[in-house]
């Protein structure tokens, strides 16, 4: 099989050439490039070794694998992470005028022993690194403290740290003048979803739709193996929620989005935009795929919207994945007292999208991949719902107990649409222009299935259905060069 062209390869989400991916890490913009740093184990295809991979993109899809950026040393591994750039220089790494250091702030993880944080700069646009050789810049003596993400908070000319108690299910807040001395301002947490342990935390700031030169703070993490997030207010030194407290708000309601983070340094006219690993650690390491392991969601932007008293993150593919889209095909008026297939398709890399009236339609089954994916509208609870089954070709009890999940519809609008970004093993599913976004793993024994819909009641009639196909963002690109 040609490279990215083997079974389950995704067409338009970045998956590395070859071995284990999770987190992204770093996510930056810089000088015209998009830089994504990862989780990432040269040597083979599950978790250990970790390094930080390294690719840019001038689009945030077309990425170009270079070179492993930051290398395990010794027994210190390079956990999860973010990366700066410091034009003022507070670093004090750039040695030359003109130089701007990109600064990259991950942990130093010894198995079973410590966690620290540590500093890798690049002088050369993020080509190559180097560690600090003051490393640790922030140590507790603890094993499960990571994952540090920072960005400039330019009203106090200070940086912000982001950083998690895993076991602790803490969000702690430090601040630095230079990377290199770090001052403890606040704690966050344990709220919310506390069932699992608490990772990969960030802090930033969303636009308010519709109110232009308003926006809040958003707190956002992986408390495992899901996500969550809160809304506030953050004075550089404390973060306060302002969601109703006692509930869990989701970046992402599915089983396969993780550890997402948000970009920093991007231009201002641009929306926030993150990136999310799609898989689930129960059973990340035996998704039946080759020669590589791990995939990055679609990157998203995001804008806050008040809904009664709740601040939703709402999100959707940046509009870059359109370019991608092509041979489009709309139906109207489609009844679906049958089951109603796409008439044609030679693909599982596509999108469609579903359009009700829900006051006509208070029920309806969308099917992907022949069952490999069922989302179900449910205008009772106004729930939507999904599960994965039938059509599935990985056998394993972690992937199978966790397939069905819910989220409800906050947006009483009189039509409900559902977009659904299918690609290969990945199904990205978006309600309501990015209300509730659902991001599900799929390995369809049977290939090539068109996207169905169907309805137990009579009245049924969907507004529109459209369908596109999905052009690769693989075909022109060369294999990576060799990591090692
Ligand atoms: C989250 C995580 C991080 C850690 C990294 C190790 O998926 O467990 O907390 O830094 O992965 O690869």
């Amino acid at each position: 099989q040609k490279p990215y062209e083997e079974k389950y390869r995704p067409a338009y989400h970045f998956t590395p050439a070859k071995n284990w991916i999770n987190d992204p890490n770093g996510l930056i913009y810089y000088a015209g490039e998009y830089h994504m740093f990862y989780q990432y184990n040269p040597f083979g295809d599950v978790s250990g070794h970790m390094h930080w991979g390294h690719a840019i993109s001038k689009d945030l899809l077309h990425w170009q694998e270079l070179p492993v950026a930051i290398k395990e040393e010794g027994d210190v591994s390079i956990f999860s992470g973010s990366a700066v750039v410091d034009p003022k220089n507070t670093s004090g790494f750039a040695t030359k005028k003109g130089q701007v250091p990109m600064v990259a702030i991950y942990t130093g993880h010894i198995e079973k022993v410590n966690q620290s944080q540590h500093l890798a700069y690049s002088l050369d646009k993020g080509r190559t690194w180097k560690k600090y050789a003051g490393n640790p810049v922030l140590d507790l003596g603890l094993t499960d403290f990571r994952d540090p993400k920072v960005f400039w908070y330019a009203p106090e000319n200070k940086w912000v740290m982001a950083v998690v108690l895993a076991l602790e299910k803490k969000i702690q807040f430090y601040s630095s003048k230079n990377l290199k001395t770090w001052t403890h301002m606040s704690d966050f947490g344990p709220t919310g979803d506390t069932t699992g342990i608490w990772e990969c935390p960030d802090l930033f700031q969303v636009p308010v739709a519709g109110s232009p030169g308003k926006s809040k703070w958003v707190l956002m993490h992986s408390p495992a193996p899901y996500m969550q997030y809160f809304v506030g207010e953050f004075d550089c030194k404390t973060f306060v929620n302002e969601n109703p407290p006692g509930q869990i708000f989701r970046p992402d309601y599915g089983p396969d989005y993780y550890a997402a983070i948000m970009f920093n340094n991007l231009p201002s006219s641009m929306l926030p935009v993150s990136i999310g690993w799609v898989n689930n650690w129960t059973y990340a390491r035996d998704i039946p795929v080759t020669p590589w392991r791990g995939a990055m969601s679609l990157p998203r932007e995001s804008e806050l919207r008040k809904i009664d008293n709740e601040w939703i993150l709402y999100q959707r593919p940046v509009k870059a994945v359109d370019l991608l889209m092509y041979d489009e095909k709309s139906w109207y008026n489609v009844s679906t007292l049958e089951k109603w297939s796409v008439p044609e398709t030679t693909t599982n890399a596509y999108v469609t999208e579903i359009k009700i009236d829900r006051k006509a339609q208070s029920y309806i089954t969308v099917d992907i991949a022949g069952g490999a994916l069922l989302i179900n509208y449910d205008g009772a609870g106004a729930k939507i719902n999904i599960k994965r089954g039938g059509n599935n070709a990985f056998k394993n009890p972690a992937f199978e107990e966790h397939s069905s999940y819910s989220a409800t519809v906050k947006d009483k609008g009189p039509e409900l649409n559902i977009k659904v970004y299918v690609d290969q093993s990945i199904a990205e599913v978006f309600v309501n222009n990015g209300e509730i976004a659902m991001t599900a793993q799929i390995f369809p024994l049977q290939e090539n299935l068109p996207p169905a819909v169907y309805s137990n009641r009579k009245d049924g009639v969907i507004q529109s259905i459209k369908f596109w196909k999905m052009r690769s963002v693989w075909t022109k690109v060369k294999r990576a060069p060799s990591s090692k």
